[in-house]
């Protein structure tokens, strides 16, 4: 009978522990903070050019590789590009709206350029500007008489304001692998529509290729028009743009993404395309570059810094409460890959995010997924030990999502052990998206390739850091790390 009672009191007791371990994994959403999710994956390796992903539209001179993106600070203007082969054709784009067949007309300005033995077609750029806030536009490029024309169109956001509902798709790290179309269409599929995507870098990796043969720009530009000609896709600059390649005679960084991809960082005062920022709907969008011109290092009195330094005080979070920056190389990440790459620019920037209260800052670079509590280490200075990041629930959370699917593959080697700070971390290929409820509330999700169309992965409900800053992290843990 004592040897029953035993057996029973040792399986409740067990059972017990693994009810609670149930518990903490579960209902704490990452209180055991690695994900048990483990996917056999190979390397992912690009689809060949022959892939119906990168065919060529029909028809002469037909325009291709369409992305539009925001062309000014507050959303009433696009900027429209395209590239044409045969020859430069027209830089006009048609557009109209959904309600009233008038058309109107904007012209724009034709690029090319040269890298070793490649020659672009012809980029085409375009900015339409007095757009109604909230309106769905058609647009038509490639007129010119003879020539092939195309249509597409998109929705203007709505107005900039505080309560404004507005939803974002995230994705870094692309690349054009089979598990990169996947990720793209994972983000077409989800139920979570998002309405413009937040990119944070490292678009085709055609550097991969000998020469960084740019016909890999070409074909990723074709392989991403099924989405970039609909949405504005906001960019961020990472390695794999620079293409800086002194032994063939390349030697400016981001000639090939500066030619492609226009972004309106003189509406914002910046003086270079690699940082700037845009308002959109309730939020305030900063971009970052994590390198400069011709260094990694970063320092106080840099062109970034001096902008930035008059940049966040210009955020009206009465107008624009969500605070997002956007970024390459990762500031907190306990991925083997990569670390502490970002350290240079977190201690000269970090206490601005803290001060400033930014919300949520978006990172790729680390082909994985990790999402941090809100930490900061700026209380550390060079003598007084307080090396390590501590909750601070002024700072934002930092989610590094730079696994959209590239040649590279996955980052799956980590840090062991999983730093507290660290809330939920696993190497899988996916997105995420962001949808701002109101002032107060964002429901974030990242969904993974493996899973259906309708799942979130890893959710969170964040609140905002100047209007609702109450605690929303989703670990247990608040003792000093
Ligand atoms: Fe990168």
């Amino acid at each position: 009978m004592m040897q029953f009672a035993l057996k029973m009191g040792l399986l409740v007791c067990f059972s017990i522990m693994v009810l609670t371990l149930y518990h903490e994994a579960f209902i704490y959403n990452g209180g055991i903070t690695s994900s048990s999710f483990v996917i056999k994956q190979s390397k992912p390796i690009d689809m060949p050019l022959s892939s119906d992903v990168f065919s060529h539209p029909p028809g002469y001179n037909a325009p291709q590789q369409v992305h539009i993106t925001q062309g000014d600070h507050v959303g009433r203007a696009v900027i429209v590009s395209w590239v044409t082969q045969d020859e430069p054709g027209s830089s006009s784009v048609v557009y109209w709206t959904d309600t009233n067949p008038q058309k109107h007309k904007a012209t724009g300005k034709l690029t090319t350029y040269k890298y070793y033995n490649y020659t672009s077609g012809f980029i085409h750029h375009c900015i339409i500007k007095n757009l109604k806030f909230n309106t769905k536009y058609h647009y038509e490029v490639g007129i010119e008489m003879g020539h092939t024309t195309r249509r597409f169109w998109f929705m203007t956001p709505p107005a900039v304001g505080p309560d404004v509902p507005y939803t974002f798709g995230i994705m870094g790290d692309l690349g054009q692998t089979y598990d990169s179309n996947v990720t793209l269409t994972r983000y077409e599929m989800n139920p979570v529509k998002g309405q413009a995507v937040l990119f944070v870098g490292d678009l085709s990796y055609a550097d991969h290729y000998t020469f960084h043969d740019n016909s890999r720009w070409d074909s990723w530009g074709r392989f991403v028009e099924r989405c970039t000609a609909y949405q504005p896709w906001i960019w961020t600059a990472g390695n794999h743009e620079l293409d800086y390649k002194p032994s063939i005679g390349e030697t400016k960084p981001f000639k090939p993404f500066i030619h492609r991809y226009q972004v309106p960082f003189w509406a914002s005062g910046s003086t270079e395309p690699l940082w700037y920022s845009i308002k959109r709907a309730s939020a305030y969008v900063i971009v970052l570059s994590s390198w400069l011109i011709s260094s990694y290092i970063h320092s106080m009195y840099t062109p970034q810094y001096q902008w930035l330094h008059e940049e966040f005080p210009k955020v009206n979070r009465g107008e624009t409460p969500w605070l997002i920056v956007l970024m390459h190389s990762p500031w907190y990440s306990s991925n083997h890959d990569h670390f502490m790459e970002g350290e240079s620019m977190r201690v000269i920037f970090e206490p601005w995010f803290v001060k400033y209260k930014v919300d949520l800052v978006f990172a790729g670079h680390v082909h994985a997924y990790e999402r941090s509590e809100r930490i900061s280490n700026v209380a550390h200075n060079i003598v007084n030990g307080e090396c390590s990041p501590v909750s601070d629930q002024f700072a934002p959370v930092y989610i590094t999502i730079g696994d959209g699917g590239n040649i590279e593959g996955l980052a799956n080697k980590m840090r062991e052990p999983q730093p507290k700070y660290s809330a939920y971390r696993e190497a899988s290929f996916g997105h995420a998206t962001l949808e701002i409820k109101n002032r107060t509330h964002a429901y974030y999700s990242w969904h993974r390739n493996a899973d259906g169309y309708a799942a979130r992965a890893d959710s969170v409900m964040f609140f905002n850091r100047y209007w609702y800053p109450k605690d929303d992290s989703t670990t247990k843990s608040k003792r000093r790390w």
